[in-house]
């Protein structure tokens, strides 16, 4: 049987949630994920130490194990260097959220005035702490992205020094920005490297592939597929596995986010086995976080085999992508 094996894969842009959501899913990324960069977009979202260490705190009750890093991170806003140097040990990075742009993003940021951020941004470059965005404007659902390019030339010009991330891209304009600054790192989702537009509104509509930012054109999976199957060294993968319960997804007012977290390493061996790239992806799911972020997580080793698995048609309350379908990769074990 064809086998392939990870080591310490991460998992660098996740949410987890809280309360009986957390303890049902949480499980699920432990068991095959060696750590992740876990986002802070509760309800209040993580913005103070206290919040911080207690959520660490809870997500470490919720995994049975302790083969299991949580790298957590800050809800942006525009701090001062005293509270971030006391918290600077506790978290990996900042994420920042566009006011009112996605789920419980609402105290988020409303105007990019840089002079407004450039104390908080030139103290997390003195603290060495990366800067995670989700880049989306509130314009036209399709342009979002790539009308958010100007913010992310104006941060990475302005603050050379900042590592920043642009999370989950989704467009060919973003791909081509990885190259243009050397400040400029992404992540790249599962369900961005099979899904467009047509698989979320193309035929029925399909709730649990309904995520923001939205899948795109062919030609931007086209451009998220060659730089995450060559695992160019400016790319991590980042699930964006977001729960929400069935109720939520399949209802009037579909809430955005597509779970994917006990299928991604399958998927991924699918696609990158697909296109004869299985070599990259290691790089892809590990070495390449790790060194972009310096982080250097437990040993864990995942294998996986190539044989038949059908997707749960749930998790708890929370349905998958592509639940109920069948995959040709699965966990052979993890030790
Ligand atoms: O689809 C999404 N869901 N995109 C996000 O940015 C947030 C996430 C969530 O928290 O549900
Ligand atoms: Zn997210």
């Amino acid at each position: 049987m064809k086998t392939h094996t990870l080591l310490m894969p991460l998992d660098m842009h996740l949410h987890l949630r809280d309360g009986v959501m957390l303890e049902n899913i949480a499980p699920l990324t432990a068991y095959s994920f060696s750590g992740a960069i876990v986002m802070p977009n509760l309800v209040p979202p993580v913005s103070s130490l206290d919040d911080l260490v207690a959520y660490k705190e809870r997500i470490m009750a919720a995994v049975p194990n302790d083969y299991f890093e949580p790298y957590m991170t800050l809800f942006y806003k525009n701090y001062d260097r005293k509270f971030l140097e006391s918290v600077a040990d506790e978290l990996t990075a900042i994420k920042l959220y566009p006011a009112g742009i996605t789920t419980n993003s609402e105290g988020g940021v409303s105007s990019f005035d840089i002079e407004e951020m450039r104390p908080t941004l030139e103290a997390m470059i003195e603290l060495d702490i990366p800067l995670c965005v989700h880049g989306e404007t509130d314009g036209f659902v399709m342009d979002r992205e790539a009308e958010f390019m100007s913010i992310y030339e104006l941060l990475a010009s302005s603050f050379p020094d900042l590592k920043i991330i642009m999370e989950h891209i989704t467009t060919k304009e973003a791909v081509e920005m990885l190259d243009k600054y050397d400040n400029l790192y992404a992540t790249i989702t599962v369900h961005h490297l099979l899904l467009t537009l047509d698989d979320v509104v193309g035929g029925m509509m399909m709730p649990h592939n309904f995520c923001k930012p939205i899948a795109k054109r062919p030609e931007d999976l086209d451009a998220l597929l060659s730089v995450a199957l060559e695992a160019h060294p400016k790319v991590m993968f980042g699930s964006d596995s977001a729960p929400h319960p069935q109720d939520k997804k399949e209802s009037s007012g579909c809430a955005a986010g597509v779970f994917t977290a006990p299928i991604a390493l399958q998927l991924l061996c699918e696609i990158f086995e697909q296109y004869d790239k299985l070599d990259n992806l290691q790089d892809f799911v590990s070495d390449n976080a790790q060194r972009i972020y310096g982080i250097c997580p437990e040993f864990k080793e995942v294998t996986l085999e190539k044989r038949e698995f059908v997707i749960p048609k749930k998790y708890s309350s929370v349905v998958p992508m592509y639940a109920g379908q069948s995959i040709n990769w699965a966990i052979q074990g993890v030790d």
